[in-house]
C-alpha cells in the first residue's frame, strides 16, 4: 500500500466569532480546501470529523459529522466522527491517511472545527476539566499542584488566586518549574517563545493575536500559573481547518506541484510515568516512530509547527522532536535558532498561543500550516527552501504527560 498526498487545504480565521456558527466554520475550510485542490465536494469518498466541545457547549453530542457537513454539501458517504482532545485533528488526519492506504477509496476528507467562544465561560473551563481523568481529579491535581511550587513568589500565588483558567495551564505551569528546577530553564526563556511566536503571528492574516509582543512585555503581563502569563497562554478560539488528501493512484487528477507527501503520520497514547521520565515522554516516543517510518532525522527537519498550548510546552516539545538535548530547549528559543530565519523555524503561524487553539481544529491548522510552508506560498513567514516538516500536537492529559500524541511526517512537492 502506497503513498498518500494533501493535494488540498483551508483554513478559516482563528479567534473570537461570535457571527459565525459551527457549520459555517466547518463550511468555510471545507470549501477552501476543496476549491484549493480544484477538485468538487463530490470527489471526496469519506470524512474524518474532529471536534472535541459540541456536545457540552451546544448539545450536539452525537453524529456532528453528518449534521455539520451536511451544511457543506457532503453527504451520503461515510463520515467518522474523532474525539481525541486537542490531537483530534491530527488524529482524523492520521485515520484518513490509514483508510486511503487499506485502498477502501483513493479521496478522502479530514476537517475539524471548534466553537469555544460562548457567554458562559464556566462551561469552557468545564470541557477542559473532562480532558483528563474526571474520577481521579483530585488526586491528578494534587501530584502536578506543588511540584516546584518553592519558585513561586509570594506576590504571584496571592494575584493568581481564584483567577479562571484552564486546568492545563496550571498543569503546563507545574511542568514548567520540574523543567526550571532539573534543568535550569529560566522564565525568560519562556518569554522568548511567547515573544518569538506572537512575532511569527504578525505574519499571519489568520492568527487571532496579530501584535508583536517583547520579552519584556511578555514578562510583565498578568500572571495565569506561575510562571506562565498571559500571552504565554493559549486563547479560547473559534475556527475550522480541513487538508484533502489522496492516493497515487488519484495523484493525477490533481496539481502535483503543489501535493504534499505524508512520510509519517503516528498516533500515540500516553501512559502513567513518574515526571523525570523525560526520555519516555509520549512525544519523544512517538516522534522516534515517525522518523523511522519516514527515513528521515530531525537534522533533516526545515520547519515544525508544535502543540505549544503554552510556551514552556513548546520547550519541552522540541526537545521531544530531538531538536536539542534534552533540558536545552530555553536555550533552543533563546538562542534564535526556532525564530523566523534561524536554523530550525518552530511555529512560523504563531502557534496554539498567538494563532489561537480552536480545540479541535488544531492539528489541521498545523498542517495547513506545514503545507503552505512546503509549497512555498507562505509569503512573509516563509521559511527558506522547506524540505520536510514535523507536526507535533498533543491531547488531553494522563498524569503527567499527554493522554494522546500525534506525529506527522511532511515531504515537499520535490518528494
Ligand atoms: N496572547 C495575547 N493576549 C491574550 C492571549 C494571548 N495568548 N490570551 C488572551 N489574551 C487577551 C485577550 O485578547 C483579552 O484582551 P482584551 O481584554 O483586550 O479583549 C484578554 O487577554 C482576556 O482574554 P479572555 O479571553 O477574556 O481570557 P481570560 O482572561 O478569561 O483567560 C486564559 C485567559 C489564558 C486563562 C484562558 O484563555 C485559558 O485558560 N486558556 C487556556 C485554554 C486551554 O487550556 N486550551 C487547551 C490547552 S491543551
Amino acid at each position: 500500500m502506497g503513498d498518500i498526498f494533501i493535494v488540498g487545504v483551508g483554513m478559516t480565521p482563528f479567534g473570537k466569532q461570535p457571527e459565525k456558527s459551527f457549520r459555517q466554520l466547518t463550511a468555510a475550510a471545507v470549501g477552501q480546501a476543496v476549491a484549493d485542490a480544484e477538485c468538487s465536494g463530490a470527489d471526496i469518498e469519506a470524512v474524518w470529523f474532529a471536534n472535541v466541545g459540541q456536545g457540552v457547549l451546544e448539545g450536539q453530542h452525537a453524529v456532528r459529522g453528518q449534521i455539520a457537513l451536511s451544511a457543506a454539501g457532503i453527504e451520503g458517504i461515510p463520515i467518522f466522527n474523532v474525539e481525541n482532545a486537542c490531537a483530534s485533528a491530527s488524529t482524523a488526519l492520521s485515520q484518513a491517511a490509514t483508510w486511503l492506504r487499506s485502498g477502501q477509496g483513493d479521496i478522502a476528507l479530514a476537517v475539524g472545527c471548534e466553537k469555544m467562544c460562548v457567554p458562559d465561560k464556566q462551561a469552557i473551563f468545564d470541557l477542559f476539566d473532562g480532558c483528563w481523568d474526571v474520577h481521579n481529579a483530585q488526586d491528578n491535581f494534587a501530584a502536578v499542584r506543588d511540584v516546584g511550587s518553592e519558585l513561586v513568589p509570594e506576590e504571584a500565588r496571592t494575584a493568581e488566586a481564584g483567577s479562571a483558567r484552564s486546568v492545563f495551564m496550571d498543569i503546563y505551569g507545574a511542568l514548567a518549574r520540574d523543567h526550571m528546577q532539573r534543568f535550569g530553564s529560566t522564565q525568560r526563556q519562556i518569554a522568548h517563545v511567547a515573544a518569538k511566536n506572537h512575532f511569527h503571528s504578525t505574519f499571519n492574516p489568520l492568527s487571532q493575536f496579530q501584535q508583536d509582543m517583547s520579552v519584556e512585555e511578555v514578562l510583565a503581563a498578568r500572571g495565569v500559573s506561575w510562571p506562565l502569563t498571559l500571552p504565554m497562554c493559549s486563547p479560547v478560539s473559534d475556527g475550522a481547518a480541513a487538508a484533502i488528501l489522496c492516493t497515487r493512484s488519484a495523484l493525477s487528477r490533481f496539481n502535483r506541484k503543489r501535493a504534499v507527501r505524508v512520510l509519517a503520520s503516528v498516533v500515540a497514547a500516553g501512559r502513567k510515568r513518574s515526571i523525570e521520565q523525560y526520555d519516555q515522554h509520549v512525544c519523544q516516543r512517538a516522534a522516534v516512530r515517525a522518523y523511522e517510518i519516514a527515513g528521515i532525522g530531525p537534522n533533516d527537519i526545515s520547519v515544525a509547527e508544535v502543540h505549544d498550548a503554552t510556551a514552556f510546552a513548546e520547550i519541552l516539545q522540541v526537545e521531544n522532536l530531538l531538536f536539542c538535548e534534552r533540558g536545552a530547549g530555553g536555550h533552543f528559543a533563546e538562542s534564535g535558532a526556532s525564530k523566523l530565519g534561524g536554523r530550525l523555524p518552530v511555529n512560523p503561524s504563531g502557534g496554539l498561543e498567538s494563532k489561537g487553539h480552536p480545540i479541535g481544529a488544531t492539528g489541521l491548522a498545523q498542517i495547513f500550516e506545514l503545507v503552505t510552508q512546503l509549497r512555498c506560498e507562505a509569503g512573509a513567514r516563509q521559511v527558506q527552501k522547506p524540505r520536510f516538516a514535523i507536526a507535533e500536537n498533543g491531547g488531553g492529559f494522563m498524569g503527567v504527560e499527554e493522554a494522546a500524541a500525534c506525529i506527522t511526517v511532511l515531504g515537499g512537492p520535490a518528494h
